[in-house]
Order: structure tokens, then C-alpha cells, then sequence
């Protein structure tokens, strides 16, 4: 049984992350979304408790996926899910020096080997952050994200009275 990670933020979760978690569930017999408890960019737009409800519903129709959360080291919670692969999407050249790095950090601590696939190039422009950054000004995001994680940034964005 081959069980791959893909994690992430996913503050929130857009076309882009699904094509890639889509992908990687056809080459492994099992996909574990690992959305980080503690992003250190930014304050979420989204709780933990959404980021995972929005992945749920847009991984519904993939059998072998399943969503996670977890903090500390990445390479850890692998070794706890018995996962063998971590697998990342890359967009574009300026995703590569960070992605190698982490890449490479990961496989000294842990052995294990990151997977990169190339994004579909309809969404290599896309970041959750500039989707937020769309949506917080009102910009229509409704081909960047799934359709319920669009309706959920606009109540987001309602509820904040625009000043997020
Ligand atoms: O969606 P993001 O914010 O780009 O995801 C980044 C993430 C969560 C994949 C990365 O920050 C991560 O793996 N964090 C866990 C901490 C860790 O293992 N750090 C060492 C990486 S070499």
C-alpha cells in the first residue's frame, strides 16, 4: 500500500491544490491532505475546522483521500501515517528553490521523497493568498476556486464587512 501526502495550507483550498490532490490519488493507493495546524504566514482566513470541511467536500468524490491535520515536522506526521511520499505541485521556476530545499531537508530527516508535478497551467498562476486578496476586494474568484469554497469566501468577506 503506497500512501502519499499532500500538505498544505489550504487557507483556502483552490482549483490548483485539487488538481493536484485529484492527480496524486491516481498514482497512490492512498492521498492524506496534511493541512498544517499553524501556518506561519499569516492569521487564517479560515479555522482549522473549515480549511478541513472545505477539503472534505471537494475531495468527496475520491475514494482514497482523506484530510488531516498536523503540526511540529512534516517528515513526522508522515512517519505516523506510514506515508512514503510527500507530493507538492509546482507552478512555476519561482516555486523551485524553496520546493528543492524543503525537498531536500525532508529526505535528509526522514528518507523520505518528495514528488513534484507540474501544475496544470490554467492554475499556475494561483496562490490562496491572492485568492483571498481577489475576494477581499470583490474580484470574482469563481474559476479559481470550487464553487462552495467560493460561496464560503464571499460570506467570509460579508461578515467581515469588507475589512479583513
Ligand atoms: O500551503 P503552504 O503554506 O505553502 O504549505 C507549507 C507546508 C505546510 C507544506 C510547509 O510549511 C511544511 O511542511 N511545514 C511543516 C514544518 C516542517 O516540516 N518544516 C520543515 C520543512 S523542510
Amino acid at each position: 500500500m503506497s500512501i502519499a501526502l499532500c500538505p498544505g495550507s489550504f487557507d483556502p483550498v483552490t482549483l490548483g491544490h485539487l488538481d493536484i490532490i485529484e492527480r496524486t490519488s491516481r498514482h497512490f493507493s492512498e492521498v492524506v491532505v496534511a493541512v498544517i495546524r499553524n501556518p506561519q504566514k499569516t492569521q487564517s482566513l479560515f479555522t482549522l475546522e473549515e480549511r478541513q470541511a472545505m477539503l472534505r467536500e471537494v475531495t468527496a468524490h475520491l475514494a482514497n483521500v482523506r484530510i488531516e491535520f498536523f503540526k511540529g515536522l512534516l517528515v513526522d506526521f508522515a512517519r505516523d501515517q506510514g506515508a512514503s511520499a510527500i507530493v507538492k505541485g509546482l507552478r512555476a521556476v519561482s516555486d523551485f528553490d524553496y520546493e528543492l530545499q524543503m525537498a531536500q531537508m525532508n529526505q535528509r530527516l526522514s528518507g523520505i521523497d518528495t514528488f513534484f508535478i507540474s501544475t496544470s497551467p490554467q492554475y499556475s498562476f494561483l496562490s490562496s493568498s491572492l485568492v483571498r486578496e481577489v475576494g477581499r476586494f470583490g474580484g470574482d474568484v469563481s474559476t479559481m476556486v470550487p464553487a462552495s469554497v467560493a460561496t464560503r469566501l464571499t460570506e467570509r468577506f460579508a461578515e467581515q464587512g469588507g475589512q479583513a
